[in-house]
């Protein structure tokens, strides 16, 4: 009986429904690259970010789920069980993008999430637990720089207030536009930040996998087994502007020169024969970032993860000597601004993840995730698991980000199937 109610409900997934709201997501904030990929640019707490809320509202709230939005911004649509007072299952993912981003990170955990919903609704199923479909604030970074505030937040992980004064590259305070965010959406009721006495009972998030395993392996799903740390640094070089046809080499503070001999130094500390190690400068910021000019100011950025804690600690705490070491002429200043462990999933999702799979005859490969996700920040409060689908070629955080309509309606049958599961529990 039980296998038939999750058949009925997986058969309810609507592939072309899905596939028509991802895109219509992705027209706010989309434009075409130089190559002709349909890129996205949603950053969030702005008028697009909110505009892609009131967009899921309109679709969520005629089916009878009722909204609501904490401190941080998250929003949360709310799918009543018959024990409204059982914890609920949590399922979800981020909205926003980075500034080049694609059609489906983060966007279709909560695309899928309303479709996995509204199937299990329209095949006529009363869950006993309720389930909340989640949609995090900021999980990308993109912006306001470290991702997962609002999973941070809703787990206790950092205070509500701990990024008030982080600005955006334009001098714009996190919460100056967070106030007006909420403001814009004082029509929605409030909820408490965080888990208000009651942790879910549950938390699975769907994500396309960003990596390049499922399509090389040729499988459907990915029953993701945790995730590995990361931690990110600003590193700041200060040196002193020259005329760049005057002042002798020997007398510079060249804060270019400084960070080309830092950037060197932490590629031989992050040097991994095995590969495993991920260590990326992704930002750099010049001043005054003209070309006759000596920079007097270097600004970058490290990102640095591994899947063992004992490698994430012992490197990530050398980064800041290393820099030290290497500077030649310029004032250092290293600082932390993400730490998250690497976690492992909780056995009782990503069991009910693989049997669904198996269910619905698809292949499955248990595997880790490189990427972080807000699940990362849920790992201690509730059992927690993620499901991944491929995507072409691993390209993520790209324009040529792509999966296919089956693909997706892949995640989103096997992503009922586990609520339902879950929901039952
Ligand atoms: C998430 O966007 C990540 O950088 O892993
Ligand atoms: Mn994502
Ligand atoms: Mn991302």
């Amino acid at each position: 009986m039980a296998g038939t109610d999750a058949a009925k409900a997986a058969a309810a997934v609507d592939p072309a429904r899905q596939w028509d709201r991802l895109m219509a997501m992705a027209a706010l904030g989309g434009f075409t690259d130089a190559e002709g990929h349909q890129g996205v640019n949603r950053a969030c707490l702005t008028p697009l970010d909110r505009e892609a809320r009131r967009l899921l509202l309109s679709w969520a709230v005629p089916l009878g789920l009722q909204p609501s939005v904490d401190a941080l911004g998250n929003l949360f649509l709310r799918h009543e069980g018959t024990e409204p007072g059982a914890a609920p299952v949590l399922t979800g993912s981020h909205m926003d993008t980075q500034p080049n981003g694609g059609r489906f990170d983060g966007i279709w955990g909560v695309v899928a999430a309303l479709e996995a919903v509204q199937a299990l609704r329209s095949a006529g199923h009363r869950t006993r637990r309720p389930i909340e479909i989640v949609a995090w604030t900021n999980e990308e970074g993109g912006r306001f720089a470290p991702g997962c505030m609002g999973s941070m937040a809703y787990a206790g992980h950092r205070p509500a207030d701990a990024w008030d004064v982080t600005l955006d590259p334009d001098g714009i305070s996190f919460g100056d536009e967070l106030r007006e965010h909420l403001a814009a959406e004082a029509d929605l009721p409030r909820r408490p930040l965080g888990v208000a006495g009651q942790a879910p009972h549950a938390y699975l998030e769907a994500h396309i996998e960003q990596g390049p395993r499922l399509e090389a392996e040729g499988r459907d799903i990915g029953i993701v087994t945790g995730i590995q740390g990361s931690r990110w640094f600003v590193v700041e070089l200060a040196g002193e502007s020259a005329h760049a046809g005057t002042a002798p080499l020997s007398l510079r503070r060249d804060a270019v020169q400084d960070m080309v001999r830092a950037v060197a130094a932490l590629g031989r500390l992050m040097d991994d024969p095995t590969d495993v190690l991920r260590f990326t400068v992704g930002r750099i910021e010049v001043s005054p970032n003209t070309s006759n000019s000596v920079a007097d100011r270097v600004r970058f950025t490290v990102d640095f993860r591994h899947p063992s804690k004992q490698v994430l600690l012992a490197k990530g705490d050398a980064i800041e000597a290393t820099v030290h070491e290497a500077v030649r002429d310029c004032g250092v200043t290293v600082t932390e601004r993400f730490h998250a462990l690497p976690v492992e999933f909780d056995r009782m999702v990503t069991g009910a993840v693989e049997r669904a799979a198996a269910a619905e005859g698809l292949t499955g490969l248990r595997m880790p995730s490189g990427a972080f996700h807000d699940a990362q920040f849920m790992v201690p409060i509730c059992p927690t698991g993620m499901l991944f689908v491929p995507c072409r070629r691993g390209v993520s955080h790209n324009p040529a980000e792509h999966s296919e309509p089956e693909q997706l309606a892949h995640g989103a049958r096997v992503l009922a199937r586990v609520l339902l599961e879950l929901a039952a529990g």
